[in-house]
């Protein structure tokens, strides 16, 4: 694995004359954070090596290098979801190429179902905790110690003094924001009506489908984290709520534009 990893960073820094401290990922309907990166500099995943390939149709797969509020940023434009069909542990390759390439923060967003009756389709929810309620572990297999331990604490997954610092921003900027926890579910099916009541007797907020295996690896390799949810649909608290795949990105779209504010303040200030 550490080979492959260094194999991968070599031939990205040798393709970027960037230097980025700052990682990120972003959800479904929420990419257009990435038009506004400055003197962008792209690598297509499928051009490097030991990359894993999207394989959702029309996805772009590509890394993206630039500035961002004034810093140097990596953006994956396209991420690996578990219901794709791939292993844990190739979920969390991208991220230890980060980490290996010198970033030590990770910004993630993700559209997510709102539980929490408070909850609006189109509110932003910044994650302080999750729980993992996929069927399975990215850090299950050997560990490398030269990466991170084998019993990662995840006391802190979500940075609070970074949460403390985008709370500010968003009340600067008359942005309502929700706090909660994300349950992470393996999809493709979005939730029964008894499911989605499970998840908030168990104290989640909202649900969905990435993010968590991708916080697991950050933090193992001590990476900085943090992570928002746009509420894409309510299927927890609506009598008759079909959830679609069209919905989730119309409402992800809308709420893009303030996501985006906030993620670009928070830079500048980071
Ligand atoms: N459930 C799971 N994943 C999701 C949902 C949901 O309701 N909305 C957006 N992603």
């Amino acid at each position: 694995m550490l080979q492959k990893i260094q194999e991968t960073t070599k031939f990205i820094k040798s393709n970027t004359k960037y230097n980025p401290e700052i990682g990120i990922i972003l959800g479904t309907g929420l990419g257009g954070l990435v038009n506004e990166i400055e003197n962008a500099e792209i690598i297509e995943y499928k051009d490097i090596p030991n990359f894993p390939v999207s394989t959702v149709k029309g996805h772009h797969g590509r890394l993206i290098f630039g500035m961002l509020g004034g810093r140097e940023v990596l953006a994956m434009q396209g991420r690996f979801h578990y219901y794709e069909g791939y292993e844990m542990q190739l979920l969390a390759f991208p991220i230890r190429v980060m980490k290996n390439l010198g970033i030590d923060r990770l910004l993630v967003s993700n559209a997510a179902g709102g539980m929490n009756p408070k909850f609006k389709v189109g509110d932003i929810m910044f994650i302080n905790d999750h729980i993992n309620l996929m069927p399975g572990n990215p850090l299950i297999g050997p560990n490398d110690d030269e990466i991170g331990p084998r019993f990662p604490d995840m006391g802190e997954p979500y940075e609070h003094s970074t949460l403390a610092l985008a709370k500010e921003i968003a009340a600067e900027l008359n942005i309502p924001v929700h706090e909660g926890v994300y349950a992470a579910v393996s999809g493709p099916t979005f939730e029964t009506p008894a499911e989605y009541r499970y998840m908030r007797t168990i104290g989640a907020d909202a649900v969905g489908m990435s993010t968590v295996p991708e916080v697991i690896v950050a933090r193992h390799a001590g990476m900085h984290v943090f992570a928002l949810s746009v509420i894409t649909d309510l299927g927890g608290m609506e009598e008759v709520a079909p959830v679609s795949h069209e919905e989730v990105i119309e409402a992800a779209n809308k709420s893009e534009p303030l996501m985006t504010a906030i993620i670009k303040e928070l830079l500048k200030r980071l």
